[in-house]
This record gives C-alpha cells, structure tokens and sequence, in this order.
C-alpha cells in the first residue's frame, strides 16, 4: 500500500484530512497525529523540526510517496528544511507539501478591504511564514497577525466548549481588530481553529467571513496530484483510511470524531 501520508502536532490536522478525503475518496491515507508531543505551537524551530523529522521519516518507512504537513506550526518551522536537506538524501520519488503556501496563493482574493487577519501558533506567527507568502501572490493586501498560544492547549485537552475558550477566543479577536477596524477576512492559520469557528465568528464583527483552510488544501492537493503524475501513479487506490496517534488511541478515538465529522480507529504508534 502507498498511502498519501497526512501528519499534524495532534487532531487538528483531521479538519484537512475530512477535506482532502471529501475531495478525492479513492485513495488511501495514513493520518499520524504526534498528540503524545502536542502542541508544537510554542516550541523552538529545532524542535520542530526534529518531531516533524521523525514523523514524516516513519511515513516514508510505510510506503507514502507523499506526505500533506497538515499543520501551519510544522509547515513554517520544519517543511523548508525537510524539502531543502532531507528530501534530497533519499531515493526514489518522494514529496512533503505544507498547508501554507496553497493557502497563501489564495487568501488575497477572499478580501474587499484589503485588510486580512491571521489567527495562528506563536510558532506560525513568530515565523513571518504567512507574510513572506501571502506578499508574493498578493503584495498590496495588509495583514494583521495575532498569535493565540492558549487555543491548541484548550482544543487538545478537549476545552473547546468551555468558558475559558469563549473568553480566549474574545480577547484574541479584540486584540486583532485593535491592529485594524478594516479586516473582512480572518484566516484560520491553524488546523485546530476549525473547532471554535462558530465561537470566533461571534467575536468577530458581523460582516467579515472566516475562512477554514481545509477545502483549500485539498483543491490544491487535487490539482497538484492531476499536475504530477509520477507522484499520483505512486499512489494507492482503495479507499484505505489508516490512522495512528502517539498517544492513547482510545482517547484519540473518542475526540477525532469531532474534527473529522466520523468515527474512527486509531492504533498506537511508538516512535
Ligand atoms: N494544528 C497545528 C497548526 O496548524 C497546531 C500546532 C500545535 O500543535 O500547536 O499549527
């Protein structure tokens, strides 16, 4: 089996995955959620780096021929260098893609004002990631980045419904729009923000729309896939849907089902 390999810090990547298989159902996948070490969002470049290293090292051991960082916090800390000096080492036709740049070459067109914010990791947003990308498809848009370090805490430890997720979720969007009154787009810069769109929608000002980077990712993978055709032959199709977590599988069953909108069984994997 050569799966397409689909890898986060912990559930979030799960928002991708539900949009990637809606978009292309006969192939296989692998999800690996690394929860034993999440969140990443706050931890050091090396760290990164060595976590997602090791991961997309042991998707490569199961036979992907690529793999979707379905993460913002490992796709602007770890993608470049694992493409840069990793990649290069190996055989054979291997690929790692990240969600940032297929997102960037869009976002610019969701804005009337000009005027977008970015809700993402400390680690994405210390990055400048988005605002080296975003400045390359859309060089007049104005962004406004806010850094949210309690909200993967909160969704990985299953708070997303809580009072203190409401009050988080308030004093971030406060502090964005204090940046600028003119934003009429936010971008959920993070793969877990999905799960409190409703919560960030309410905060927000009435008018401005908040975009979820699932669906983008996945036509970016489609199109990819349709463009690469030494990558797509590679690929597996028969509609397999493997998923392994880092930490207690039971547990991770129970809470994957409300990021990718069905039950699932996932083995424990030990790195
Ligand atoms: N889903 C990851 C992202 O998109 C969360 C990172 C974390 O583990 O803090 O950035």
């Amino acid at each position: 089996m050569a799966a397409i390999g689909i890898f986060d810090s912990g559930y979030g990547g799960l928002t991708v995955f539900k949009s990637i298989r809606a978009f292309m159902p006969s192939y296989d996948y692998i999800y690996l959620g690394d929860n034993a070490r999440a969140p990443y969002g706050n931890r050091s470049f090396d760290v990164v780096y060595e976590y997602t290293l090791e991961c997309v090292h042991w998707f490569f051991e199961q036979g992907c021929p690529l793999v979707i960082l379905a993460c913002n916090t490992a796709s602007a800390k770890a993608l470049r260098t694992i493409q840069q000096q990793y990649l290069p080492t190996l055989e054979g036709n291997k690929r790692v893609l990240g969600v940032i740049r297929p997102t960037a070459e869009v976002i610019g067109s969701y804005t009337k004002t000009g005027h977008i914010g970015i809700l993402g990791t400390k680690g994405t947003v210390s990055s400048q990631s988005y605002l080296m990308e975003i400045e390359k498809f859309f060089p007049k848009v104005q962004l406004f980045q806010m850094a949210c370090p309690l909200l993967v805490p909160l969704i990985e430890n299953k708070e997303y419904n809580s009072v203190a997720a409401n009050y988080f979720v308030k004093k971030y969007i406060d502090e964005l729009f204090q940046q600028s009154d003119k934003i009429d787009t936010i971008l959920l810069a993070c793969t877990h923000y999905p799960l409190l769109i409703e919560k960030i929608k309410k905060a927000a000002p009435h008018d401005v729309q908040v975009i979820a980077q699932g669906d983008i990712v996945a036509h970016s993978l489609q199109d990819y896939l349709q463009r690469h055709p030494e990558i797509e032959t590679q690929i597996s199709q028969y509609g397999n849907l493997d998923f392994y977590t880092t930490d207690d599988a039971h547990d991770f069953n129970e809470h994957a089902t409300i990021f990718f909108g069905e039950s699932i069984t996932a083995k424990q994997l030990h790195l």
